[in-house]
């Protein structure tokens, strides 16, 4: 039976030098854990998988074999920033697959949030099985679990809807982050030397903008929303918002209206900017985003994301709206 208890002597890790103890402390036990033996850990570029494999490769090097899966959902710059600490900066030992086209083919013609949602999940689990079995002499599975995930308090995790590895791929865990907070994993990621971009960013759905191109997801509608996603955490950094809002994205309905370009008329999708608050997820407060920064924005995504007309701001807290469109 694994020990899932926080230690009540285990002191909240705050300060640089806490961070450090419980690195030192995590390296000697991840060796005596695994020691010369091979381990596996699916790095989606999030603060809690990019920290275990930080960890892990420090302790054991290119012993940590890392599975980069872009599904195509992710935001702009994300799989390259993976390539470039990890592998690049770190040395990292990653096998980065491309697996767009797979799951944009599975998503087609799809338009129930669950069912693409399942189909995302069940996908991942393929590809990460498929890249397991290539591998020789793996004996463990990293995690990147933290202790909110252990206790279920938040609403988060339980909507992760991706299952298991069949039984013959069942290693052994390796979750060294497992009695951590989330702000806790930061002061270590922080420590470790990641990037601060990676460390302290916004919480991103497993399914990634997946659940933000409502509706049946097409090529063309996923590039809006990925594009001007980027133009809003652009101008979001810009303008000291980036860290200070907990959670900001663009979300593309499945719907067009009419509007007006170069004096001729344009049948286009609008973009919709949402901005949260929140502590748990359970509640949310809209951020009173500054006008003149909503119409600037307005501006950049109208005039440089193809097939884009409009853009709405949602004014809806958390009840009635959820955080996400779907
Ligand atoms: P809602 O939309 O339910 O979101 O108010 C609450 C928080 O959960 C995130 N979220 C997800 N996270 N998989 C995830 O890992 C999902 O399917 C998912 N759906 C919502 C959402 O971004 C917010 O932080």
């Amino acid at each position: 039976m694994q020990n899932n208890v926080r230690p009540e002597t285990m002191e909240r890790i705050t300060t640089p030098a806490l961070a450090q103890a419980f690195i030192q402390e995590q390296l000697a036990a991840i060796k005596a854990q695994v020691g010369d033996k091979k381990v596996l850990l699916a790095l989606s570029g999030g603060v809690d998988s990019s920290v275990v494999a930080a960890l892990l490769i420090k302790a054991i090097g290119r012993n940590l074999v890392c599975v980069h899966v872009n599904h195509g959902l992710l935001r702009k710059g994300e799989p390259e920033q993976v390539i470039q600490v990890f592998r690049n900066e770190m040395n990292a030992n990653l096998i980065y697959v491309d697996a767009v086209d797979r799951f944009l083919d599975k998503l087609a013609g799809v338009s129930d949030p669950e069912q693409k949602r399942k189909i995302i999940g069940a996908e991942f689990i393929r590809v990460f099985e498929e890249e397991a079995r290539k591998q020789e002499g793996i004996e463990f599975l990293a995690q990147g679990t933290i202790y909110p995930d252990i206790l279920e308090s938040g609403p988060v995790k339980a909507h992760h809807n991706v299952g298991g590895l069949p039984e013959d791929l069942k290693f052994e865990l390796v979750e060294p982050l497992k009695f951590l907070f989330k702000d806790e994993v930061r002061v270590v990621g922080h420590e470790l030397g990641l990037p601060d971009g990676m460390v302290y960013r916004q919480p991103f759905p497993g399914p990634g903008l997946g659940v933000r191109c409502v509706g049946a997801i097409t090529r063309d509608r996923l590039e809006a929303v990925r594009e001007s996603d980027a133009i809003l955490r652009e101008e979001f950094k810009k303008n000291g918002l980036e860290g200070r809002v907990w959670q900001y994205f663009t979300i593309v309905p499945d719907f067009k209206t009419v509007g007006v370009k170069d004096n001729k008329r344009c049948f286009e999708w609008p973009v919709v900017l949402r901005a949260v608050n929140t502590r748990d997820a359970m509640t949310a407060t809209v951020e009173d985003v500054p006008f003149a920064l909503l119409q600037h924005i307005t501006q950049r995504i109208t005039a440089e994301v193809p097939g884009v007309n409009r853009v709405l701001f949602d004014l809806t807290p958390k009840p009635t709206g959820t955080i996400e469109w779907e």
